[in-house]
C-alpha cells in the first residue's frame, strides 16, 4: 500500500470530502485522525476506518483548539507526515437567511470574517502547528483543499472565493518556503459535490429565485451539474480522496506548489 507506515491528519474529517479523503488514506496503509469541529462525528467516522484511526473534536481556524489537537495526534501516532486541510465552508450552524443576500454590499462585516475564517485562517493555524512534525519526520506532504471558485469571478460566492484564492497563493507560498525540508504543499480544486455545502448552496437559490421555490434540493443541483460539468456527472468525495492519496504519496514526490482541477472539465468552460 502506498502509505504504510504514515500519519494523516485531516481537517473537516467528519462527513462530506473530507471523511471521502479519510476513507482513501487508511485504505492506502496511513494512520488516520480526523479533526473537525463536530468531535462526536469525528469520532463516529474514525470508527469506521479500516485501520488505526483517531477522531478529534476542535475548532480548526483556531490556533488554541488545533495546536492541542495535533499535539495529541502525535502522542498516539508518533508523528505525522501528512497534513490535509478540508475544514472549510461552513460548521452547519450558520443562519441561511444571513447569506442569501446576493451582491458584495449586502455582506456584513461579521460574515466576511466568518467565511474568512473558516476557509482560510483554517488552513493557516493547522499547517503552523503541524509544520514543526513534518519537519521533524525529515519530510512531508500538505494537501490544501481549495475550491474552482478560488480561479474564476465569483460574484454569488465573493467571501469563499477571496478565502480559497487565498488557500491557492498560500501553497504556493509555503511550497517554497518548506522545499528545502522536502515538505511538498499541493492544492486541490473540487467542482461540484453533493455534500452538506451544496445542500446549502441549493437551499440558498431557493431562497433567491422564486422558480426554484418548490424544486426539490438534489434536483437543483443535477440540474447545475448537467449545464456546468462537461463530462456531465458530479464529483465525489473518493475522486478527491484518490488525488489526495497521490499527492501524499512518493508517487508525487516532484511535485509541489501546484493546484490541479477535480471538476470534470468545468474550468475549461472559463477559458482556463
Ligand atoms: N462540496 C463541493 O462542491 C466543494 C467544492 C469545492 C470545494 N469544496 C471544499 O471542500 C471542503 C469540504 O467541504 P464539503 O463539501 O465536504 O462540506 P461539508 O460541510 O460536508 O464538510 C465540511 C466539514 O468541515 C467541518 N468544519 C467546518 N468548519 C470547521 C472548523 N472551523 N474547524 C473544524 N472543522 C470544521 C464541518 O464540521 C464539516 O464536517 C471545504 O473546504 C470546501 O470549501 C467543496
Amino acid at each position: 500500500m502506498r502509505l504504510d507506515g504514515k500519519v494523516a491528519l485531516v481537517t473537516g474529517g467528519a462527513r462530506g470530502i473530507g471523511a471521502g479523503i479519510a476513507r482513501c488514506l487508511s485504505e492506502e496503509g496511513a494512520a488516520v485522525a480526523v479533526v473537525d469541529i463536530d468531535g462526536p462525528e469525528s469520532e463516529k467516522l474514525a470508527g469506521t476506518l479500516a485501520g488505526p484511526a483517531l477522531g478529534l473534536g476542535a475548532d480548526v481556524s483556531q490556533e488554541s483548539e488545533i495546536g492541542p489537537a495535533v499535539e495529541r495526534v502525535v502522542e498516539e501516532f508518533g508523528g505525522i507526515d501528512i497534513l490535509v486541510n478540508n475544514a472549510g465552508v461552513g460548521t452547519g450552524r450558520e443562519d441561511i437567511s444571513e447569506i442569501a443576500m446576493p451582491g458584495f454590499e449586502n455582506h456584513s462585516q461579521a460574515a466576511w470574517d466568518t467565511q474568512l475564517a473558516v476557509n482560510l485562517r483554517t488552513t493557516f493555524a493547522a499547517s503552523k502547528v503541524t509544520i514543526p512534525h513534518l519537519r521533524a519526520r525529515g519530510g512531508g506532504s500538505i494537501v490544501n483543499i481549495a475550491s474552482i471558485a478560488a480561479l474564476m469571478a465569483s460574484p454569488e460566492l465573493v467571501a469563499y472565493g477571496a478565502a480559497k484564492a487565498g488557500v491557492v497563493h498560500l501553497t504556493r507560498s509555503l511550497a517554497l518556503e518548506l522545499a528545502p525540508h522536502d515538505i511538498r504543499v499541493n492544492a486541490v480544486c473540487p467542482g461540484y459535490l453533493w455534500t452538506r455545502a451544496w445542500e446549502a448552496l441549493t437551499a440558498m437559490m431557493k431562497l433567491r429565485t422564486p422558480e426554484l421555490a418548490d424544486v426539490d434540493q438534489r434536483d437543483i443541483f443535477l440540474g447545475v451539474v448537467k449545464r456546468g460539468v462537461p463530462l456531465g456527472r458530479e464529483q465525489t468525495p473518493e475522486d478527491i480522496g484518490k488525488l489526495v492519496v497521490f499527492l501524499a504519496s512518493d508517487d508525487a514526490r516532484n511535485i509541489t506548489g501546484q493546484e490541479i482541477k477535480v471538476d470534470g472539465g468545468i474550468m475549461l468552460r472559463m477559458g482556463t
